[in-house]
């Protein structure tokens, strides 16, 4: 937490003018693919790809099933930048790099944000394969001290205080739920909230109960300093959780199904599902 962080408004205006270079859009929307979401850039026409790799001072995504590129494009005609691969706390980068790109993605002019993220159930109503629409967010890194913003603030991308008591934006989110019930799925959406822990080990029993008793209902490992990160430059932000596996609260129940392959798995099974759904979040922001 007392590295510098090294993507100032300078350096991210680079960044900013070298992508530029390649694209012909403006997006005006930013999404995040989660594990096994990374799908959802399917829907994205004219789209041009650029590899984290390629771009000079990115850091690297090193999670597999995360290929780690942008894709500037159109979802419904709408100007987006669509991250395939986000960076996590767990791979060793500071919240402030795995926050990054949204400070990159606010100077290219986005106004909202799209994240998804593959999470663990914990509340007892949700099944694998379920969709959990973020209603709010348990900042558990936050309270531990750990944020994508702490240290010297660069007004340009915020203030140094801010609210976040609006951090998932109402509208979006009653628009979504409308698409839900239109699209038929509203048997296996749900609506809560999301903690982000550091990772990478799965939760213990004991950490399962304490967060149920927090009232969390889905938890995993990414999203939370994202969104601080675009509520303090202003953006917009809806996120939705794919539940990939149940937490166990009782001892002796083995939940070999957390592994990474049954999350890609569980991502396959509702890839088009979801494709249709974000798609129809996007026309319906782009409307608002
Ligand atoms: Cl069970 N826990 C966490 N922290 N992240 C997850 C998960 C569980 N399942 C998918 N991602």
């Amino acid at each position: 937490s007392c590295s510098k962080n090294i993507y100032t408004y300078e350096k991210l205006s680079e960044i900013k003018d070298f992508l530029t270079e390649k694209i012909s859009i403006q997006p005006k929307i930013g999404v995040i693919c989660g594990s096994g979401l990374g799908s959802l850039g399917n829907a994205i026409t004219d789209a041009v790809w650029i590899n984290y790799a390629d771009i000079p001072d990115f850091p690297v995504s090193t999670v597999e099933g995360h290929v780690g590129r942008f894709i500037f494009g159109c979802i419904r005609g709408v100007p987006v930048a669509c991250m395939q691969g986000r960076f996590h706390y767990y791979e060793g980068y500071p919240l402030s790099i795995c926050a990054m790109p949204v400070r990159l993605m606010k100077l290219f002019g986005i106004s909202h944000l799209i994240a998804s993220n593959a999470a663990g159930g914990l509340n007892p109503k949700y099944k694998v394969g379920d969709i959990m629409l973020q209603k709010d967010h348990f900042n558990l890194m936050g309270l531990a001290g750990l944020g994508p913003h702490i240290g010297p603030n660069d007004s340009r991308f915020g203030p140094r205080f801010f609210s976040m008591s609006n951090a998932y934006d109402e509208i979006i989110l009653t628009k979504a739920k409308q698409i839900v019930e239109r699209l038929n799925m509203q048997d296996k959406v749900h609506e809560g909230i999301y903690t982000c822990v550091g990772g990478p080990n799965y939760e213990t029993v004991a950490d399962v109960k304490a967060l149920i008793n927090l009232g969390v209902d889905a938890v995993g490992m990414s999203t939370v300093h994202e969104v601080i990160a675009a509520r303090q430059c202003g953006i917009r932000c809806f996120a939705f959780s794919l539940i990939t596996n149940v937490c166990s609260a009782e001892y002796g129940v083995d939940c070999t199904d957390i592994h990474s392959e049954a999350v890609l798995e569980v991502g396959k099974q509702m890839q088009e599902e979801l494709q249709i759904f974000v798609e129809e979040v996007v026309e319906a922001i782009s409307q608002d």
